[in-house]
């Protein structure tokens, strides 16, 4: 594995400006593209943690590139290239910056989380225990945490620059953006999520929910920002699949166990993450990495 340190921001390693610095991720303006960079910052409930893990922000990267490859056949996106050298008029230092950065085309960005349940687990969970449907959806009584649905279930979640995103019902979704693009979202969002689905079952993993993001471009919808990584999806190795249960996730659980244990309160600074701690967190990123994207003889 690589003793890499971790890098925190690309922020004076690229001439172009910063328009947005998400919790992991940098978007910088090329003009005509964004210039997507992943550091390797990790975040759990909403706090920045320290220190980084090495290689994260490689792994995401490529995770993203690898099921935007993927599923291009069937949903266009906003890949232009992920190659650091074809940027060396910008970028003073490539190997800092080697596979960890996405040039994109630029969309008009659709403000929706699109969310897709195959299990009943997580923010859909409680919705469903608490109320009996989830967004809206109704759904049979006595069903028991981390059930798989019968069919995928389209949780949409309105983006909300301060604080939360906010669940809505498919006719709340319908009075923000219109019937017909609210069916194209529902349509390609669930098909997207039944074929990466179907991908990791092959693979030992179960996707149990994950997250897309569309933007419009030249009047067609396509799927922008990232794509079925750990940090916009809920993956479970196969193996841990258990009713009623929390399972743990298969990148952040190293960090969460030793959180739960340090009795860190969610509401302050948490202590800086011990070695063991990052390394393991670096091995889980890795290992998912290549359970699902080595060529399938050499999984498991
Ligand atoms: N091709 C694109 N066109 C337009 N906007 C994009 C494109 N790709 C990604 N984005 C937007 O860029 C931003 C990426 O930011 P990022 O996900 O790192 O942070 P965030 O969502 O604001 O916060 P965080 O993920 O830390 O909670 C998102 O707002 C995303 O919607
Ligand atoms: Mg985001």
């Amino acid at each position: 594995m690589s003793t890499a340190s971790p890098l925190y921001t690309a922020e004076g390693l690229v001439k172009a400006p910063l328009v947005h610095k998400g919790k992991v991720r940098e978007l910088y303006d090329l003009g005509e593209h964004y210039l997507i960079v992943v550091t390797d910052r990790i975040s759990a409930f909403d706090y920045v943690l320290s220190p980084g893990v090495p290689d994260k922000g490689r792994v995401l990267n490529e995770l993203s590139a690898f099921w935007f490859d993927q599923t291009t056949v069937f949903q266009n996106n906003h890949v232009v290239h992920t190659d650091v050298d074809r940027l060396s008029d910008i970028i003073t230092e490539p190997e800092l910056l080697r596979g960890r950065i996405m040039v994109a085309k630029k969309a008009e960005r659709i403000d929706i989380e699109c969310v897709v349940r195959g299990y009943l687990t997580g923010g859909g969970w409680r919705q469903y225990r608490d109320t009996g449907m989830v967004n809206g959806h109704e759904l049979a009584a006595g069903k028991r945490k981390n059930a798989r649905l019968d069919n995928p279930l389209f949780t949409p979640a309105a983006k909300n620059d301060i604080g939360h995103d906010e669940d809505i019902t498919i006719d709340r979704l319908t009075e923000l953006v219109g019937a017909e693009l609210a069916a194209e979202l529902e349509e390609k969002s669930v098909r997207l999520y039944q074929y990466a689905h179907d991908y990791c079952a092959g693979r030992g993993i179960i996707l149990a929910d994950t997250k897309f993001e569309f933007g419009i471009l030249n009047g067609e919808v396509i799927l922008i920002d990232e794509l079925l990584t750990p940090d916009s999806s809920r993956f479970w190795d196969e193996s841990k699949y258990a009713l009623d249960i929390e399972i743990d996730s298969m990148d952040k659980e190293p960090v969460r166990t030793y959180l739960a244990e340090s009795g860190w309160d969610k509401n302050s600074e948490p202590d800086p993450l011990p070695d063991d701690v990052v390394e393991g967190t670096a091995a889980r990123y890795q290992d998912i990495l290549r359970r699902l994207t080595a060529p399938s003889a050499e999984v498991r």
